[in-house]
């Protein structure tokens, strides 16, 4: 008996080197420990011994048993490690290679355009502010001195949802919703910058949703002539030094006076050219002084406090600047026409 289970443990270790599966590992062990494996059939027949022999044998079986089991155990750590080390070596990566280069977007042509007036606005020290695009006609309207029916409403198509709420035909209502909060105290110095809708048939110059910004200051002795500075300063900080810019007489309800500004045409420098349509001149903006029956509306004393109030669209801005022919450009986002505006190339 003793001899056989030598032989056994002899046989499986000589097994066990020999293999290098995992798998086959597994059956060894199975084969050799297992209940139904010779060990155990060798130690059914101890009953057969002397009660001295007994416990001898049942020590060596052990001993055989833990022998081919540490054997086996040794075995499958030096597999598996090398299981390991060939993964490692197969998906080693090479560092050295060159990297997939990662495309970088780039800021919308207008926002880059808004976010440069209002820098040039924060730097005059004025404050940004946000009013809602589904707007009440009260504030669209009616506080800016355009009460209902008045022939001007005609001027913007709008998009109504209800009798009184509409999609915001300008962002002149923020200045209404401003002086509001201000409870008719204090100054204000405001630009808003924010889509705004009209009912116009989309074309090169005309599209159904735009952008405006407006700007409005409210104060003690604020005069005309703040208004013509500002605008002057923003004329050639935007368009460059070497620009002059004129301001006509014209109107809007919720400006006394009214006036539009315009630039001296860069491409001809005011002698005519197809871009200033032969006048010299390119319209830039509306502006004027806050007609009294704002500010009243408002809560502001009109006595008191005076205003002016300016609305321009950067779309024009920008087309002006960077020379785009179609305002569609803006909103078809054409990755070729985007791309032109990108820091990065
Ligand atoms: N809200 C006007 C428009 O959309 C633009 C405008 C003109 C705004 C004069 C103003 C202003 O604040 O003073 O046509």
């Amino acid at each position: 008996m003793q001899e056989r289970l030598k032989e056994l443990q002899e046989e499986a270790i000589q097994k066990v080197e020999q293999t290098d599966s995992l798998k086959e590992l597994n059956d060894i062990r199975v084969a050799y420990l297992g209940k139904k494996g010779p060990i155990t059939e060798v130690l059914r027949g101890m009953g057969k011994l002397s009660a001295e022999e007994r416990p001898i044998m049942g020590a060596l079986a052990n001993e055989v048993r833990e022998a081919i089991s540490n054997k086996i155990e040794a075995k499958q750590n030096e597999l598996e490690e090398a299981a390991v080390n060939e993964k490692l070596a197969s998906e080693t990566i090479d560092v050295t290679l060159p990297g997939r280069p990662v495309r970088v977007g780039n800021h919308h042509p207008l926002t880059r355009i808004i976010e440069e007036i209002e820098d040039l606005f924060i730097g005059m020290g004025y404050r940004v502010v946000e009013g809602p695009e589904v707007e009440q006609d009260y504030y669209n309207f009616e506080a800016l001195n355009l009460p209902k029916g008045h022939p001007a409403r005609d001027m913007q198509d709008s998009f109504y949802i209800t009798e009184e709420i509409l999609m915001r035909t300008h962002t002149s209502p923020v200045q209404a919703r401003t002086m509001e909060k201000h409870d008719g105290k204090g100054p204000i110095k405001i630009i808003c910058p924010g889509k705004v809708y009209r009912r116009d048939n989309d074309d090169a110059t005309h599209s159904h949703q735009f952008m405006q910004i407006e700007g409005l200051v409210v104060g003690e002795n604020i005069r005309m002539s703040d208004l013509k500075g500002t605008l002057e300063v923003f004329a050639k900080k935007m368009f460059g030094e070497d620009r002059d810019i004129r301001l006509r007489p014209s109107f809007f309800p919720f400006t006394e006076p009214s006036v539009e500004m315009d630039i001296s045409c860069k491409i001809c420098h005011g002698h005519g050219c197809s871009v200033c349509k032969q006048t010299g001149w390119i319209e830039i903006l509306g502006a004027g002084m806050v007609h009294p029956n704002v500010l009243e509306m408002a809560g502001y004393d009109s006595k008191k406090y005076t205003g002016f109030a300016f609305g321009m669209g950067p779309e024009r801005i920008a087309m002006l600047k960077y020379g785009i022919d179609d305002i569609r450009h803006f909103y078809t986002n054409d990755v070729r026409f985007l791309k032109q505006f990108s820091k990065h190339e």
